[in-house]
């Protein structure tokens, strides 16, 4: 295999999840929701099963919308595709959308809780018409499911 050929094959593996606000307090909030699963046991279980797949991940939590803004604005032509849980900016945020539109990569949004199941606010995603689609509901396996589904999205590309 050509050396040109290898780095396109290396750049084809990573795959940037980005977490966003009050996920870093996962595991002590409202566990009743959310369960006692936290992060970090989430994103170990994340690299395992991207290490499976040949992927490697960059795995960022933030607090700050323009944060997120600027991460997925810089992931363009560094990563295959964003798995992103944007959290309560889910809900709000044109300026998560509109980057993730400006990525040109494909997304996949994932939530730990079922959100049509919640308040009327959160029924509404302005984020996922960015994306390839949404898994909901499932705890800590919709990020699992999630990075399956994106994985096989980038397979196609
Ligand atoms: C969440 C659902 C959002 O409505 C909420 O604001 C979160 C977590 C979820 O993973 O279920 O912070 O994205």
């Amino acid at each position: 295999m050509s050396a040109k050929r290898k780095s396109i094959k290396g750049k084809s593996r990573k795959i940037l999840v980005i977490h966003g606000p009050n996920l870093n307090l996962l595991g002590a909030r409202e566990v009743n929701v959310y369960g006692r699963t936290t992060i970090a046991e989430i994103n170990r279980r994340l690299k395992d099963a991207a290490a499976k797949l040949n992927y490697t991940l960059r795995v960022v939590q933030s607090n700050h919308e323009g944060e997120i803004v600027d991460l997925i604005q810089g992931a363009t032509n560094k990563y295959q595709g964003i798995l992103i849980n944007p959290a309560a900016y889910t809900h709000t945020s044109v300026a998560i959308r509109d980057a993730l539109m400006a990525s040109n990569l494909p997304s996949v949004e994932v939530h730990l809780s079922n959100i049509y199941q919640r308040e009327e606010f959160r029924q509404r995603s302005l984020t996922v018409g960015a994306c390839v689609g949404q898994i909901a509901g499932f705890g800590m396996d919709s990020y699992l499911l999630g990075l399956q589904a994106l994985t096989s999205v980038v397979r196609t590309i």
